[in-house]
């Protein structure tokens, strides 16, 4: 049995949760969710940031404490993962004593090592993206907005630039650490461009993880935040723990944070003595009228919105399917619900509607068992290969995209072979029985997108069970509807959304 442990970023609490943070979640559910059908042990992680000057800056703002400020956030994060069915094995907060002491043994080794050391810090930063600014990176526009400040401390370094050849060695080693392949290359970019050493203490701030060896710092926060992944397997806590899980640590993250994941973490990671590093899988931002979703441009569609329009499952599986992971996508109501209606509506759920009103018609609602051997079964090998290729891949629309070829193709057969005109008996039992096998198929390879719809399809099936316990990839072998089920010819499970 293989490991996966796949973590999303902790999404900052100074603002709601909207559908780009939980782009990431779900595309990371859904991966995770195929590795459980392959049998998997999973291990799938997500959480809050909580800490620093702009969550301590929102708090105020708001006239709260940062921690009621964290805690009252942290839940919304929560509660909107659940609500999109979201599988989380764990949600972790920074503000959790078992961070702080992880946090506290990391860098302590890092510095007992000789890999951090006092200096003064007199530049920029930058609170919207809580990180230090070289000068030649100010432009004009930033300093009139306000986006940077001016600092100067007394405060601890990190000694990065140590790190530029062994990092760069091994991603050389390792081509498929971070994919889709382009933003490989613009780590590769920023470490062949030189490493400069870091501020990773601040001393003019409190909102933090205090530093074990000096009195009156706090922890710089991107330093505490990417020390989750390892606090959550157990670092410094649990070594057997950590030691079994980390191996097999893959960090999603959005393409606005490369930086700090595919250049700092690892470095840190080696600074205390850790030598298995991530892998990273990197997505691109959705857009709204051709910007960045989020705080700053004021265009956040929060997810609930879109699950009282399509259902959970039916967002879960428009915004996947349409949005490939890696490049940017503009999302609109409009497109989203344009595929709603074409891969739901029209085809997944017409297929199954179908399907069960003739068995009622034609075989007094008593599923039929499929030929054994049948042109549809070499549709399946086929469409299997291309659906697990696409999950592997971590590319959901790839994997989503075959799966629905089967749909399709079965959709087509039972309009080429028309049982609807033929008397019932063995010809239309057969017919039926392989359509019931293809939908059989397809709620298994489906359900990592849509777990929720595809449990209930199992069900008007007849199946006993659910599609999330089934094993892959024996439970998509052809031939395995047993026949002789109670077929339930219910509601259309994605009635079609009109404007
Ligand atoms: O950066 N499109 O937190 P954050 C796609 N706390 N993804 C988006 C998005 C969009 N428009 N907007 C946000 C932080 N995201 C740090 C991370 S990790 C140790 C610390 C997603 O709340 C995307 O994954 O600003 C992005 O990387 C993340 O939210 C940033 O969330
Ligand atoms: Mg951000």
């Amino acid at each position: 049995m293989s490991r996966y442990y796949l973590t999303t970023p902790i999404f900052y609490v100074n603002d709601a949760p909207h559908i780009g943070h939980a782009y990431s979640v779900l595309n990371g559910d859904a991966v995770t969710r195929w590795h459980r059908l392959l049998g998997d042990e999973v291990f799938y992680l997500t959480g809050t940031d909580e800490h620093g000057l702009k969550v301590q800056r929102a708090a105020e703002a708001n006239g709260l404490s940062p921690q009621v400020q964290a805690d009252r956030t942290s839940q919304r994060f929560r509660a909107a993962w659940a609500e999109l069915g979201v599988a989380n094995d764990e949600f972790i907060r920074t503000t959790e004593p078992r961070h702080h002491r992880a946090v506290q043994k990391l860098m302590q080794r890092a510095y007992d090592n000789g890999y951090i050391y006092s200096a003064t810090y007199d530049g920029w930063y930058s609170v919207a993206d809580e990180a230090y600014i070289s000068q030649e990176d100010v432009t004009e526009e930033d300093l009139k907005a306000g986006r940077v400040e001016r600092m100067t401390e007394e405060n601890y370094f990190f000694a990065l630039s140590a790190f530029e050849e062994q990092l760069l060695d091994w991603y050389e080693a390792n081509p498929h650490n971070i994919t889709p392949e382009g933003y490989r290359n613009e780590a590769l970019g920023i470490i062949a461009g030189g490493l400069r050493d870091i501020s990773i203490t601040r001393t003019s701030i409190d909102w933090g993880i205090p530093v074990p060896w000096a009195d009156g710092h706090v922890f710089y926060v991107w330093y505490d935040a990417l020390t989750n992944y390892a606090t959550a397997a157990g670092y410094g806590d649990d070594e057997g723990r950590f030691a079994a899980w980390w191996p097999s640590a893959r960090h999603l993250i959005g393409k606005d944070i490369i930086r700090f994941h595919c250049v700092y973490w690892p470095a840190m990671l080696l600074a205390a003595g850790v030598n298995d590093l991530p892998k990273f899988h990197v997505h691109g931002w959705l857009l709204v009228g051709g910007k960045k979703m989020g705080k700053s441009a004021f265009n956040q569609i929060s997810p609930s919105d879109l699950v009282s329009d399509f259902g959970v499952d039916g967002f879960r599986y428009a915004l996947l399917r349409d949005t490939p992971f890696g490049p940017d996508s503009e999302v609109s109501h409009e497109s989203l619900q344009q595929r709603y209606n074409t891969d739901l509506a029209n085809n997944f759920g017409n297929l199954l509607q179908r399907a069960c009103a003739l068995v009622h018609r034609k075989c007094g609602g008593v599923g039929p068992a499929p030929d054994t051997d049948h042109p549809l079964a070499d549709v399946v090998a086929a469409v299997y290969a291309d659906t697990a290729e696409g999950w592997e891949r971590f590319q959901p629309s790839v994997a989503l995209e075959a799966t629905w070829r089967l749909i399709r193709d079965t959709n087509e057969y039972l309009q080429a072979t028309e049982p609807w005109k033929t008397d019932p008996g063995s010809v239309v039992d057969t017919i039926l029985g392989n359509v019931l096998e293809s939908l059989r198929i397809v709620c298994i390879l489906a359900s990592p997108a849509m777990p929720f719809a595809c449990e209930v399809a199992w069900g008007r099936l007849g199946l006993s069970g659910s599609p999330l316990d089934q094993r892959l990839p024996e439970a998509a072998e052809w031939g395995q509807y047993p026949g002789g089920l109670a077929v339930v010819d219910g509601e259309p499970l994605f009635p079609r959304l009109l404007d």
